[in-house]
């Protein structure tokens, strides 16, 4: 957070970016040029660099023939920003990703990015430099014998003048506070189902209230026995791992401005219960509690960030497995507020469990606002492909909101429709609800039935079940489980 000119920041890799439409080296990378005598403005000729989103460059700014260094930084990484006009924070966040990406891996452990951007406020322009420098440098070795040691340590941001250093401050702790909740996210994610189970989740709540200062609850199954979790003890029952029933609670120091409940769908592994799922789908079954992940993510950041809602983190966290003691197709579970359902098919079991984290929430918390967040369907998948939420909800306005935060965020996200017939899709002959309709329109069947438990309070569910883990690396992740959502509720917390 330096107001310093390029010219003399000090750094194993410095980098900068250039816009598509700059005849000349804009004045700070000029500067850069003539100390560095002219190896910059060189190596862009040579290259023909055109300064695209995506591209980048770099040069090695050492001084001739033994000569002192021509400037502080031996490495100096240019990044393409494409038209200034055109300019987003999303192409900001790429931008440094690929920049710190390229540092790292010629081996750089220091790093000063120039505040890219231009036009955009310098907040902003902080926060998503430093929150796309994080998220892009993101790997996962725990399991791995041989580690990379290439790995960025210190990363700072370069004011353009001390006017806005208090701004450009603020944006980059913020932006490493989202990026370091949604890494946290990641690494449970990523973590395999043996190892991430529904104890090591409330362990992990454990340590986040612990850090936070947060209040925290974990009821075991006699507990959930008692509050009447039917539903979710249903889904826990084919399994040996014990279900934890999570509840963690920030409430902010100041005035508070509402209260709202967050809800992770915690399945630790979904084997799809007795209606087994096949080898193939299995396979990334441990990403199913990617939304419990997500309110871990955010449970940790809130204090950090001293977001200004009382907010609930909840998570009915149990495996779905097939055994002698597994729910049958037919079966009927009651849950918590009475209504009994039908098991239509046992691998529909996220939205049994969200349906008791749901009473919980409407009956113990009585929160203004609930939001879910969840692995929910397959058919979601088929409709927004691999890099989009659905969004559902009850209420237009928080759906809005929800959107405008998303959007904000830099996450896909987009509103599918609780069309009100389809609820008849959902009836069954025994019980008040089955938990499956048929085949068309799966994402809405999952969120109308969900609905039935929101009851009056105001209510969104996003489906994660496509970007929650990606097969390919992507620009602000690797491949493996994303955290997505973390960012979105964040700044729908915060702002
Ligand atoms: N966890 C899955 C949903 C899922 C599928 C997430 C693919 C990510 C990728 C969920 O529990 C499930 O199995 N849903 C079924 C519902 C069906 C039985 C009505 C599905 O989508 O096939
Ligand atoms: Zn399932
Ligand atoms: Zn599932």
């Amino acid at each position: 957070m330096l107001a310093r000119p390029l010219v003399e920041a000090e750094a194993d890799a410095l980098v900068v970016g250039l816009h598509a439409e700059a005849k000349a080296l804009p004045t700070g990378l000029a500067a850069l040029d003539r100390r560095a005598e002219g190896q910059l403005k060189a190596v862009l000729d040579a290259e023909k660099f055109q300064a695209k989103v995506g591209q980048v460059t770099h040069v090695h700014t050492a001084g001739r023939s033994g000569a002192a260094r021509v400037i502080p930084a031996p490495l100096v990484i240019i990044v393409g920003l494409g038209e200034g006009k055109d300019v987003t924070l999303e192409i900001v966040r790429r931008a440094a990703a690929s920049g710190l990406r390229r540092a790292r891996d010629l081996g750089a452990r220091t790093v000063a990015v120039d505040l890219l951007g231009e036009r955009l406020p310098a907040r902003q322009r902080a926060h998503a430099v430093v929150e796309g420098a994080i998220l892009g440098t993101y790997t996962f070795d725990r399991y791995k014998r041989e580690k990379t040691d290439k790995a960025v340590e210190e990363l700072r941001v370069l004011a353009p003048d001390s006017r806005v250093a208090r701004d450009v401050a603020e944006g980059a702790r913020s932006g490493e506070v989202f990026a370091r909740a949604t890494w946290f996210a990641r690494d449970l994610v990523n973590a395999p189902a043996n190892e991430a189970h529904p104890a090591e989740l409330a362990r992990v709540a454990a340590e986040v209230a612990k850090e936070g200062r947060l209040r925290l609850r974990v009821y075991e199954r006699a507990e959930c026995q008692k509050m009447g979790m039917g539903a979710f003890l249903g889904v826990a029952a084919g399994s040996q791992q014990p279900p934890k029933f999570i509840h963690l609670a920030y409430t902010p120091a100041g005035r508070t401005r509402k209260r709202v409940a967050v809800i992770g769908k915690g399945i630790t592994f979904d084997a799809g219960g007795l209606d087994l799922k096949t080898a193939e789908s299995m396979l990334r079954m441990k990403d199913d509690m990617s939304g419990a992940a997500a309110v871990l993510g955010i449970m940790r950041a809130l204090p950090q960030l001293q977001a200004p809602v009382e907010v609930h983190g909840i998570i009915a966290a149990t495996e779905n497995m097939p055994s002698g003691s597994a729910i049958r197709p037919g079966d009927v579970l009651r849950a918590m507020n009475g209504t009994t359902i039908e098991v239509g098919n046992t691998d529909a079991e996220g939205r049994l469990t969200l349906a008791d984290a749901l009473c919980y929430a409407n009956t113990r918390v009585k929160p203004e606002e609930i939001i879910d967040l969840a692995t929910l369907t397959g058919a979601c998948v088929v409709a927004l492909g691999p890099l989009c939420s659905g969004l559902f909800a009850s209420d237009q306005d928080l759906a809005d909101r929800l959107l405008a935060a998303a959007a904000q965020a830099g996450e896909r996200v987009w509103q599918l429709p609780l069309i009100d017939e389809y609820r008849e899709h959902l009836k069954s002959e025994v019980a008040d609800l089955n938990n499956v309709g048929p085949r068309g329109g799966g994402a809405i069947t999952a969120g109308l039935f969900l609905k039935e438990f929101a009851g009056s309070t105001p209510w969104a569910h996003l489906d994660i079940a496509g970007p929650a883990f990606s097969e390919k690396d992507l620009a602000l992740a690797p491949k493996g489980g994303t955290g997505v959502a973390v960012r979105t509720i964040l700044t729908y917390l915060t702002t």
